[in-house]
């Protein structure tokens, strides 16, 4: 067994990480022709519809509307859905701080569900351990591209009458049993920021089968601005909404980009798999759960290391990666999100505690501890990225640090 790099041996990936371009000939043209309209205006021009229209067709949803980001994706979502004031939505303790920003904003609550501790997302059991004559919905977060596992949830929201939001940020083309996440709620939420499967710079979608659900999320994204249609004039709003509108620019990257989406998402899913099936075995190392017939589009790569069967602790095991060539780093956020500030001295706005004194809880809502497992998981994960661009013998080489960094450890554990 040769020498760890961090003891001063050779480090196992001594060629660089393969690259490539998003951006090409594609968005180019896509952007000319948006400028040749002469109006960036996402009602005006087609590059917003064109797009919308190709992910709608992809998803295979009657109705898709556009907005900013993945956070107004969400806040969409829970304006068109009508959740009102001091309702509870229960959704993930690991998450981006875009999952509950469109819950507060409307005054309603989040409330956190524990995860499951190999595929980082929330459970049927977890979520109903946490019902309450308050919950109005649950806002499922398809954590890193793996969709989290839906038949149970959804027959829990259909008996307690719950609406179900997917937060599918991190997740395009995951597969659930067949279905698309995103698709399988009463409405599915994306975001085309710089660092998601494909890009718009910022940006996101809503999908939903619903009719009247697609006119209001579709007004709740435009200022409650009546643009279809309709007997109502343009400006008669009956109810607060934001702008969250789309640009032409971000229409037309976008359409280019979905001509790549399958492409990227079926090559992640398959550099996964790959880095699994080469680490499964090794003692101490909990890959990602990935369901029997789903898939998961790996928007990053997060194990769990149980340093005392591995024989190494969490940073040490981290840095030996590092130093073997393999970027990673220990954790994924911080801490679970209700840790912050605002959730633990109940001040998401400038005075007072709306809108958590609207619906006072008896036991302590956030509670440090109150979802182990997701407190457990950041303590324990070790993140990796996964890129398209990657060829398999990248992976072979993060498969090879990595039981060369078992290997080590196990022979010589830190302890001893
Ligand atoms: C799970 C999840 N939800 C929501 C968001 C918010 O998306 P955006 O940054 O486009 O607002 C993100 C972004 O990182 C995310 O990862």
């Amino acid at each position: 067994m040769s020498k760890l790099a961090l003891y001063g041996g050779s480090a196992v990936k001594t060629t660089p990480f393969g690259t490539g371009r998003r951006f090409g000939q594609a968005e180019l043209d896509y952007l000319a022709e948006a400028l040749e309209q002469n109006s960036l205006f996402y009602w005006r021009g087609t590059m917003v519809k064109r797009f919308l229209a190709r992910f709608a067709e992809l998803y295979d949803m009657p109705y898709a509307v556009a907005t900013s980001s993945g956070t107004a994706s969400l806040h969409v979502a829970v304006g068109a859905l009508d959740i009102a004031p001091g309702e509870e939505v229960i959704t993930s303790p690991i998450t981006d701080a875009g999952t509950y920003i469109g819950i507060l904003y409307q005054q309603a609550i989040p409330v956190f569900a524990d995860l499951d501790p190999h595929s980082y997302n929330m459970t049927a059991a977890s979520i109903e351990r946490v019902i309450t004559p308050r919950t109005r919905a649950i806002m499922v977060v398809h954590l890193a591209g793996n969709p989290a596992d839906m038949d149970p949830i959804l027959e829990l929201a259909r008996k307690h009458n719950l609406l179900v939001i997917e937060d599918c940020a991190q997740s395009y083309e995951a597969f659930y049993h067949g279905r698309r996440a995103g698709t399988m709620g009463d409405i599915g939420c994306f975001s085309t920021n710089d660092f998601k499967h494909i890009s718009t710079g910022d940006g996101g979608m809503v999908l939903m089968r619903d009719e009247t659900l697609y006119h209001r999320a579709l007004r709740f994204a435009d200022k409650n601005y009546q643009r279809l249609p309709s007997a109502e004039t343009l400006r008669n709003a009956d109810r607060l909404a934001p702008n969250y509108r789309m640009t032409e620019l971000q229409g037309a990257v976008g359409l280019a980009q979905l001509e790549r989406l399958e492409g990227i998402c079926a090559r992640r899913s398959e550099l996964g798999e790959r880095l699994s099936a080469g680490i499964r075995d090794l003692p101490g190392i909990h890959v990602p759960h990935v369901q029997e017939g789903c898939r998961s589009s790996y928007w990053f790569y997060m194990l769990r290391l149980d340093p005392e069967v591995a024989g190494v602790d969490r940073q040490t095991f981290s840095d030996a990666l590092k130093a073997e060539g393999i970027p990673n780093s220990p954790g994924y956020i911080p801490a679970v999100v209700y840790a912050a500030n605002l959730f633990q001295n109940q001040t998401a706005f400038a005075t007072g505690h709306l809108p958590f004194e609207l619906a006072p809880s008896a036991v302590p809502r956030y509670a440090p501890g109150s979802c182990p497992e997701a407190e457990a998981i950041l303590k324990s994960a070790v993140r990796l990225t996964i890129n398209e661009f990657y060829t398999d013998s990248d992976i072979d080489d993060m498969i090879m640090a990595i039981r060369k960094v078992c290997d080590h450890f196990r022979r010589s554990p830190l302890s001893s």
